[in-house]
């Protein structure tokens, strides 16, 4: 008997077979021959919310959630934070390796020269209402771009692809910080060429009468290492609803906008707005202990706290944590900062958390950063969209030139009604 294979006994008829194990999986479709007689349709797996099911192969990014670990495309988390920037990540997430220096001056140009939007696109917005959520509008103006380039559709051509992915990379800041000018009531300002892609990101959401924009180096930095943390996490729900969409090849705008979609959710890319409602709600660094003991009383979580996969540390937090300093030195400290650091020393030497394996999460501090910023709470997922785009446009391309894959199609238990007579 070959040893990377699974023996399986069927206890319904006494029969045994023989299934190949590869890479820790078997294929779900090798379980379809055990039957009880011809008529049954074969057995399945039932995996409600995929959580020991592998959708793909993939070589994008690799987490070790035990170990606390984290890398895109081979290489350490910590390392890219400290020595890329965030389009170089984006660079290695789609191609595979680092760009050298001439490939990185070339993907940031043409990203650079992308940046712009079709004059409509700002009537589009301007449609939404004074009070629209700003992801909302992210995800409506992502989905209609895919009207300005129907040329998208061509998703077999490489070269298409391409260009679409650089128009992405290109406009989703351009759209976010519209999304943040028109709840402001504010004029929207266009892409500045001379900046880098954080600082003009800055500069399209916070430029007022100045003739040119004055950047932050610190702030700049910061940002861009908040991107390089939030570009990937290989297949969270936005990533899988990318590669659902993609699957039925509809173009890259639309399956980009339904992992948006998918990111919206407070389960989801909503945690670190939770985490500054939490801290707001606690008030004051002496009301910690309290609000620790409710949680342990079972009345609500530790917002920040905690991952599926994470079960050592995040490794993302301790990176964010570093910055949050660096960006305090330069912003003032953010009055909910006690509270934070109070919670987190509390909670690091509390038996509930240690037991359970409750680390701060890359959530915790990204919040109180983007306060700082002076970026407001209900941006806080667009904020982790426009990054996460370079991450879902990785997964989409690998997913479309992967042989094994088809269009995502899963099956079910039924377990209604059958053969009804319809009412006289
Ligand atoms: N505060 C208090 N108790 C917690 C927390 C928390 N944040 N997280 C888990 N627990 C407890 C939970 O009550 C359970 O205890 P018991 O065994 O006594 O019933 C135990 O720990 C295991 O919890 P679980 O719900 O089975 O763990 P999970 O892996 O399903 O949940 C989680 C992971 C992230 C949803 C959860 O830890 C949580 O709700 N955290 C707070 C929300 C948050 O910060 N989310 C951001 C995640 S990072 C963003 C990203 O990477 O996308």
């Amino acid at each position: 008997m070959a040893n990377d294979t699974l023996s399986i006994t069927d206890n319904r008829t006494g029969k045994t077979y023989e299934v190949p194990v590869e890479h820790g999986t078997v294929r779900a479709m090798d379980l379809r021959q055990i039957k009880v007689d011809d008529d049954d349709f074969g057995l399945m797996t039932y995996d409600p919310g995929y959580t020991n099911t592998a959708s793909c192969k993939s070589r994008v990014t690799f987490i070790d959630g035990e170990k606390g670990i984290l890398e895109y495309r081979g290489y350490p988390i910590a390392d890219l934070a400290e020595k890329s920037s965030f389009l170089e990540v984006a660079y290695l997430l789609l191609h595979g390796e680092l760009p050298d220096k001439k490939q990185s001056e070339e993907w940031s140009r043409e990203i650079t020269y992308h940046t712009m939007v079709h004059e409509n696109i700002k009537k589009f917005i301007d449609g939404f209402r004074y009070d629209a959520h700003p992801m909302g509008m992210l995800i409506s103006s992502v989905a209609a771009l895919s009207t300005y380039y129907p040329e998208a559709k061509q998703i077999d051509d490489a070269e298409n692809r391409h260009l679409q992915i650089i128009r992405l990379l290109g406009k989703i800041p351009t759209l976010a910080a519209y999304a943040y000018r028109h709840a402001q009531g504010l004029p929207y300002v266009a892409p500045d060429n001379d900046l880098s892609y954080p600082e003009n990101f800055r500069s399209m959401m916070f430029r007022m009468t100045e003739s040119k924009w004055q950047g932050n180096k610190t702030l700049e930095r910061a940002l861009d290492v908040l991107f390089i943390l939030h570009a990937d996490h290989e297949q969270n729900c936005s990533a899988s609803a990318m590669r659902n969409v993609g699957s039925s090849h509809a173009d890259p705008y639309s399956a980009t906008a339904a992992a948006a979609a998918a990111l919206y959710g407070p389960l989801h890319g909503g945690a670190n707005e939770a985490v500054l409602r939490m801290l707001n709600r606690i008030g004051s660094k002496k009301n910690v202990p309290e609000f620790i003991e409710k949680v342990k009383a079972g009345e609500g979580r530790l917002m920040g706290f905690g991952h599926r996969v994470y079960k050592n540390y995040d490794p993302r937090a301790t990176i964010i944590k570093e910055m949050a300093d660096k960006v305090f030195e330069e912003t003032g400290s953010n009055p909910l900062l006690d509270i934070a650091l109070e919670l987190e020393q509390i909670a690091l030497n509390d038996e509930y958390f240690v037991s359970r394996k409750l680390y701060p999460n890359v959530d915790f501090y990204s919040g109180l950063i983007y306060q700082a910023m002076s970026i407001p709470m209900d941006m806080f997922p667009v904020m982790f969209a426009i990054p996460r785009t370079a991450g879902w446009l990785s997964q989409w391309q690998e997913m479309l030139t992967d042989r094994d894959q088809k269009i995502a199609r899963p099956r079910q238990i039924y377990l209604g009604k059958r053969g009804e007579a319809y009412p006289k």
